[in-house]
């Protein structure tokens, strides 16, 4: 009805506000899109060398991933609008239609997901990436092998709820695949440390 396709919308444009864009341009950095890897995330922020812009920016993204899913919970909506909730926050940070649909990698839009969905598949994907970074301080392989267990963490935690389940494995499918020029650095060994460029 009409509280779900608003919700949906009103995701997707809140998703589409990118943090790192907006936090540069209040802090007076570089557009991140021309610096580092050029990737509008807290990653490549964190590279301009602004500890404290880069942590602005992924609470930013995860916010605009974690609020809309929130409002839904509370709103009782049914799990497949659920999903698709979740599924438009993501959609709006890579595609966001302020930027010329050029967006990020999603990895902190998806973890705010997640934490709405349920937060100990949340807290499961975030203790695995910070687990990974923390060893191999690299962000990208870090976040892969994190958001490849996202789904086997929903399915454990939330049950067998399939909306959760399906949304959750296409943001996982999409970030793979904004990821690509990360991954094709990583078989080349290539792939830069987190704060190095
Ligand atoms: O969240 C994106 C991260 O996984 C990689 O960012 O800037 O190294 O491509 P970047």
């Amino acid at each position: 009805d009409i509280i779900d396709y608003t919700l949906i919308a009103g995701a997707y444009l809140l998703g589409s506000l990118s943090s790192a864009i907006i936090v540069c341009k209040l802090a007076g950095l570089p557009d991140p899109r021309g610096q580092g890897s050029g990737n509008p995330g807290a990653t490549n922020v964190l590279r301009l060398g602004s500890r404290k812009a880069a942590a602005v920016t992924l609470l930013g993204d995860m916010l605009k991933g974690l609020l809309p899913v929130l409002l839904a919970v509370t709103l009782q909506v049914s799990p497949p609008v659920l999903g698709l909730v979740g599924f438009a926050a993501f959609v709006g940070h890579l595609y966001p239609v302020f930027f010329q649909f050029r967006g990020g990698k999603g990895v902190a839009t998806l973890l705010g997901v997640l934490f709405g969905f349920n937060l100990w598949a949340g807290l499961a994907t975030a203790a695995t990436w910070l687990f990974i970074a923390k060893g191999l301080k690299i962000s990208s392989l870090s976040a892969l092998v994190a958001m490849a267990l996202a789904p086997l963490f929903v399915w454990l935690f939330a049950g067998a709820q399939w909306a959760l389940i399906l949304a959750t494995l296409a943001m996982v499918v999409l970030s793979f695949w904004r990821h690509r020029s990360n991954i094709a650095r990583l078989v080349k060994g290539e792939e830069s440390l987190i704060g190095k460029s």
